[in-house]
């Protein structure tokens, strides 16, 4: 595998098995990806090691290193890998004692696993509309959408930029409510210099292949309230009380709380080591080519024709995704087969939770989401991930191929 064999130190480029070959595009011309899991160089060589020490399922030595690299890189004191940001949702869910009926208010613009997080504890989704410029939910449609059945907040960081926590706290202080950061998207961004992970009660994230640090599925929870760390330990371990064991504090383990297998074994957690401990490279390299999208179609918005991403002075991102807002969902799609046609891969996000099949029989809407409706239809993402390197000018040549021609 070229990186295995990269000695610089530096990120590679690139993942290539030898052998492996990029699919073309329909007229045989050589597809960009919208993404492609890149390798930092030392992921086997952990996964041997980890066959080496002799632990292959969870919390072991590579689970216990990623667990502090995270808390470092969420600026918390309690991080728990899990197998998916999935898992570490529904860990959530079950850390805010949802009972059937229970509300837990959530935009619809996100992805399902924050939705059925709470629809598997028998709770209901209340959609709520996102604010125009940061994509984010709404601070105010959230507290207007508080009802007494209302246990938590979940606000999600979209693109890598963080909600407008402050103002999500003050709506979750006022009525006793737990705040979870669905922080998926978000690793190393920050709100008000802080960083996501430590804005709520709770945050989920993903290492899936398509974010900026990967382990092809996986997850964490950072939790802020020691008082719920515990009982996260203790729900992530099949409801048993495994980690006090693990560390030599009681001498036998039993069950004590309801709980899943949440916990990724250690093949994974070495993966992820590799990748957790160049995060920094990694969102730097990310950034420099969220930047160079923004400049390239600078003049595009300035003119009218589109708009790149907008953010709050108040974040910083970390270059997970680079959007463009085109001007209708004709307009957006005649784009994606535009590029599609020239080998490049660009889809739209998110078909909105309120008007899927699942949205409507399991959750409620609050107020108007049509800003939901709005984004959704007119949102397309284009190819960002580390191997990128020149492939992004061929992007944003076809991009503004297009663009120009139908302006
Ligand atoms: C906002 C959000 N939440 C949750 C998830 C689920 O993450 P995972 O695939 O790690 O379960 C994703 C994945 O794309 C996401 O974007």
């Amino acid at each position: 595998m070229a990186s295995s064999v990269d000695t610089t130190g530096k990120l590679c480029l690139d993942w290539r098995v030898p052998g492996h070959v990029e699919r073309s595009g329909p007229s045989g011309v050589r597809t960009v990806p919208f993404n492609r899991p890149s390798l930092v160089g030392d992921e086997i060589d952990n996964i041997l090691e980890a066959i080496r020490r002799g632990q292959l399922s969870g919390d072991g030595h590579f689970t216990r290193e990623c667990n502090r690299i995270v808390c470092r890189l969420t600026g918390t004191k309690a991080a728990l890998l899990t197998h998916s940001c999935t898992a570490a949702l529904e860990m959530a869910a079950i850390l805010a004692d949802l009972e059937a009926g229970d509300e837990v208010i959530m935009p619809s613009f996100t992805f399902v696993s924050t939705a059925n997080a709470v629809v598997l504890r028998g709770a209901v989704p209340v959609f709520v509309d996102i604010d125009p410029e940061t994509l984010n939910i709404d601070p105010a449609a959230a507290a207007a959408a508080v009802s007494p059945r209302t246990r938590a907040i979940f606000a999600v960081h979209y693109a890598g930029f963080p909600a407008d926590m402050d103002a999500l706290a003050e709506v979750a202080q006022a009525h006793d409510l737990l705040l979870v950061e669905d922080a998926a998207q978000a690793l190393g961004s920050r709100y008000k210099g802080r960083l996501a992970g430590s804005l709520g009660d709770l945050a989920a994230f993903s290492f899936h292949e398509t974010k900026n640090i990967i382990s092809g599925e996986g997850g964490a929870l950072t939790v802020n309230r020691p008082d719920l760390v515990p009982r996260a330990e203790i729900i992530r371990e099949k409801g048993t009380n495994r980690s006090l064991f693990l560390r030599g504090q009681v001498d036998k383990y039993t069950w004590v709380d309801v709980g899943s297998s949440f916990l990724p074994g250690e093949l994974i957690t070495a993966f992820l080591h590799a990748q957790l401990s160049r995060a920094e490279e990694i969102t730097a390299r990310r950034l420099g080519m969220f930047d160079r999208y923004m400049d390239a179609f600078a003049d595009l918005e300035a003119s009218g024709r589109l708009r790149r991403p907008r953010w709050s002075p108040d974040c910083e991102g970390n270059g997970h995704m680079f959007y463009l807002l085109l001007r209708d969902i004709d307009d957006r799609d005649a784009f994606i087969g535009h590029l599609r046609k020239q080998g490049t891969i660009a889809p739209f996000h998110y078909v909105p939770l309120h008007s899927s099949p699942a949205g409507v029989r399991f959750a409620r809407a609050s107020g108007d989401l049509s800003v939901t409706d709005d984004i959704s239809a007119r949102l397309v993402r284009l190819p960002l991930f580390f191997g990128l390197g020149g492939e992004i000018d061929h992007v944003i040549q076809q991009a503004r191929q297009y663009l120009e021609q139908a302006s």
